[in-house]
């Protein structure tokens, strides 16, 4: 088993990864600048894991402070999660967007490239499907964007592919995620969002928990079943053990790859809300609000490749989901302090 460099390890999806890490023989080494997340994130991996995790408060556009780590440390290959995600932000602030994850991306491959490191998986997204391909997505499809943050996906995808025509010793696995949800059913870690958050089963949550007064559904008149936007949401348990798959993966074979992560099935947002009430045994206040700018009416993968290549598929369902967002809302009134 190797070292692996985990760049946003503290994070939502990172901080799930390192268990899943951990759990399989690997060790690892956490680089984050804590700037959307807490340093109690590693003392909670290492209760789940009962193993010891390297944390090193790193920003990834530092040149030297990177190159430290890899001296330090033998890395063998890197899963970047590093990046900031709101994509309402981006249109805000597209240049500081550009700066941290583009720039962040680059600096990390200059620093993988002097220290003989060619192995990394890349925290893409759906997002870079963009408004033209319909459901179900497939990995061959064209990418686009239609926000800064999208275009970050796209962009560092391209620098990954050119990568590996320069180096045919690379090996780069651009994952992208569709809609993940959940925490790990220990309760201790879990998405712990800053200020209102943004994406619907968060904001579902603190209704549930009853800091926010209700959901606002955005579009009932969008062309499926129910009228209500309908997503491919998947139990970040499930991609954080994709990602076990995906290091495994590049371990053995060279060259670019995109793969999905999804469930390949989708949920209506009254179905989500339907879930999680059940979930947490009480009715979720909503009401119906005018479609958000910038939303599909359907999205969802078609997760056959990473069947194919991996060996994995997701295996939680919308109910379990729910009910570890809850579980882990319940346990972390204040998210994790
Ligand atoms: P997150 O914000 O919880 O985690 C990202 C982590 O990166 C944070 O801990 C943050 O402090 C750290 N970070 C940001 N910039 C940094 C820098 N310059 N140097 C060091 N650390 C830095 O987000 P997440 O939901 O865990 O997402 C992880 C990755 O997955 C991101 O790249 C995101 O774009 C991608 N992604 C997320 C989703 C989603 O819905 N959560 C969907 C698709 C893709
Ligand atoms: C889901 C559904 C909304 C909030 C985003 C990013 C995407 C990816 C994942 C990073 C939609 C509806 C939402 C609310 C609502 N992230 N909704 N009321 O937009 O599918 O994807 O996160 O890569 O890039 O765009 O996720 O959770 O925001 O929305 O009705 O208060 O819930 O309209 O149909 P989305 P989401």
């Amino acid at each position: 088993m190797g070292k692996i460099l985990v760049t946003g390890g503290t994070g939502f999806i990172g901080s799930h990864t390192c268990v899943e890490l951990l759990e399989n023989g690997y060790e690892i080494v956490i680089v984050d600048n804590l700037r959307n997340s807490k340093e109690t994130a590693v003392s909670r991996i290492e209760k789940i894991s009962g193993k010891n995790v390297i944390f090193c408060k790193v920003d990834i556009c530092d040149y030297d402070a990177l190159s430290d780590v890899f001296r330090q440390y033998d890395i063998d290959a890197v899963i970047h999660f590093a990046g900031l995600k709101a994509v309402g932000e981006s249109v805000q602030i597209p240049v500081e967007y550009y700066r941290n994850n583009i720039n962040g991306t680059l600096v990390l491959l200059r620093v993988m490239q002097e220290n003989g490191c060619g192995r990394i998986v890349f925290s893409s997204s759906a997002t870079v499907y963009g408004m033209n391909n319909k459901a179900p997505y497939t990995e061959d499809m064209p990418t686009s964007a239609t926000n800064p943050y999208g275009y970050t996906k796209v962009m560092i995808e391209q620098i990954l592919r050119d990568v590996c025509v320069a180096d045919s010793g690379f090996s780069a696995v651009a994952l992208r995620y569709f809609n993940p949800i959940g925490a790990h059913g220990s309760g201790l870690i879990g998405e712990d969002p800053n200020g209102i958050p943004n994406n619907l089963v968060p904001y579902i949550a603190q209704v549930a928990a009853g800091r926010l007064k209700q959901l606002s559904v955005y579009g009932d008149d969008y062309d499926t079943p129910d009228g209500t936007g309908v997503r491919d949401y998947i139990h970040v348990v499930d991609l954080a053990k994709g990602h076990v798959c995906a290091i495994d993966y590049a371990m053995k074979n060279k060259g670019f790859t995109a793969v999905n992560l999804g469930t390949g099935k989708g949920s209506s947002v009254l179905e989500v809300v339907a879930a999680y009430e059940k979930a947490c045994g009480k009715p979720i206040a909503k009401r119906m609000a005018p479609r958000r700018a910038g939303d599909i009416a359907t999205c969802y993968a078609d997760a056959s490749k990473a069947k194919e290549i991996f060996g994995w598929e997701a295996k939680l369902g919308i109910d379990e989901m729910c009910a570890d967002s809850w579980n882990f809302t319940k346990l972390n009134p204040n998210g994790i302090v």
